[in-house]
């Protein structure tokens, strides 16, 4: 009886889904990363998914998926300025193909954070040239590859501003606030001009980008400061885009200065919108830190800490979820997952936060996928290689790929709750 109620909460035509990025994958010589980071010079290949992939799109097949969302690395299609790989193109649009044959419905990413080297040498974000070069890389995907209907233009364009030009941690490494806000009006320039490109090309495209929305609360909540740090960054990462989207205008609002506003031509330009959902974040006001800001992760509830550190934090997905359904748009959980050596945490991190996508559609909160981050443990960025948020465990050494129980439950859930 408990079974038979569960199955007519998700509707059947609900995305469950992996998702994945080709440079955690495959890397690429020609990526602005590959000189970035020397964990990709000592492992160029990674997973070596790029000749692998076959192989790997199998394991969909194992874990009974109807979605896949993936990226196609920019830097392999375009190396040099003047020059389009063909055969790279062939490449991907033999994954859709693959996913094609087998019902699984392929949700493409243009951009995972990572650029060829000559855009980020001489046109990255803050240079107006940048949109050009983008929306060139659009048009050549959109106009040759076949069979994608669900595009998402940028994966978390606040990551990219955050670590490029605020932090400096990822390219161009800048620490630079007004360069910050130009490349912030380009990126989001791109995305309502791509937007365009892509119906142009394909009737019925369903389009959007893939934001992290994040969980923010005062590290004391007695604290003014940090309650006011928390307001802030909430209307900042939760508040300003889902705005932006409805009025074309980034509002940017930092305690005691005059508001900032950006113009965008991005109102409307959003057929879904694909949340990435991971954790919560304690702030707290700190004058010796970088603009007065430390955060912290805390294991609150008892739900424990992943391996990043972060607050494992279910409750967080449904709060973000009520929040951005003011979009009165379809909603897609375009990334959610935990980065663990222990499989029952993966198993626990994938329940609990499917049970909060079941009560909210329960709610009415119009939910039409769930795609779990990710299939084969990958290269997580400035972590390197041991975060391991893979269903199915990657050896490093032999590549070889083994599941987890975490996949095996995954099927099963995915057979449970769909009646698929
Ligand atoms: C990014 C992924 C990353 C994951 C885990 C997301 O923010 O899109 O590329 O691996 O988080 O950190």
């Amino acid at each position: 009886m408990h079974d038979r109620r569960k199955k007519k909460i998700f509707p059947d035509d609900f995305l469950w889904g992996v998702a994945t990025s080709a440079f955690q994958l495959e890397g690429s010589p020609h990526a602005d990363w590959t000189t970035w980071d020397p964990v990709i010079s000592e492992k160029p290949l990674i997973t070596d998914h790029y000749r692998l992939f076959r192989q790997d799109l199998r394991l969909l097949k194992e874990l009974g998926v109807n979605a896949y969302r993936f990226s196609i690395e920019w830097s392999r299609i375009q190396p040099r300025e003047d020059t389009w790989d063909l055969e790279a193109i062939a490449h991907y649009q033999e994954i859709i193909d693959i996913l094609r044959s087998c019902h699984i419905e392929p949700m493409l990413t243009l951009h995972h954070f990572t650029h060829p080297r000559w855009f980020m040498e001489r046109s990255p974000w803050h240079r107006t040239a940048s949109i050009e070069k983008f929306l060139r890389f659009t048009e050549m995907m959109v106009s040759s590859l076949k069979g994608v209907r669900y595009w998402l233009t940028f994966n978390e364009p606040y990551v990219i501003l955050l670590g490029g030009y605020l932090e400096g941690c990822t390219p161009p490494g800048l620490r630079d606030v007004p360069r910050s806000l130009v490349a912030l009006k380009n990126i989001f320039t791109c995305h309502g001009k791509a937007y365009d490109i892509i119906h142009r090309y394909i009737p019925g495209a369903q389009v959007s980008l893939a934001h992290n929305m994040s969980v923010f609360a005062p590290w004391k909540r007695w604290n003014p400061l940090d309650r006011l740090l928390k307001k802030t960054a909430n209307y900042f990462y939760n508040h300003s885009i889902i705005n932006a989207f409805q009025t074309g205008i980034f509002i940017i609002k930092f305690p005691f200065s005059k508001p900032v506003e950006i113009e965008v031509p991005i109102k409307d330009k959003l057929d879904f919108f694909g949340i990435n959902y991971y954790t919560r974040i304690h702030l707290r006001f700190n004058p010796f830190r970088k603009m007065g800001v430390e955060l912290r992760y805390a294991d609150i509830e008892g739900h424990g800490l992943t391996k990043m550190g972060w607050e494992v934090h279910p409750r967080g997905l449904a709060k973000v979820l009520r929040y951005a359904s003011r979009l009165d748009l379809p909603l897609m959980i375009t990334e959610n997952g935990i980065a663990t050596h222990d499989t029952g945490e993966k198993v626990k991190y994938m329940k609990k936060h499917i049970d909060v996508v079941e009560k909210c559609l329960r709610d009415g909160i119009d939910v039409r996928g769930y795609f779990y981050w990710t299939l084969i443990d990958n290269y997580e960025w400035l972590q390197g290689l041991d975060a391991r948020f893979g269903l199915y465990r990657v050896d490093f050494e032999t590549l070889e790929r083994t599941p987890t129980f975490a996949a095996t439950y995954y099927a099963y859930l995915i057979q449970s709750r769909s009646g698929m």
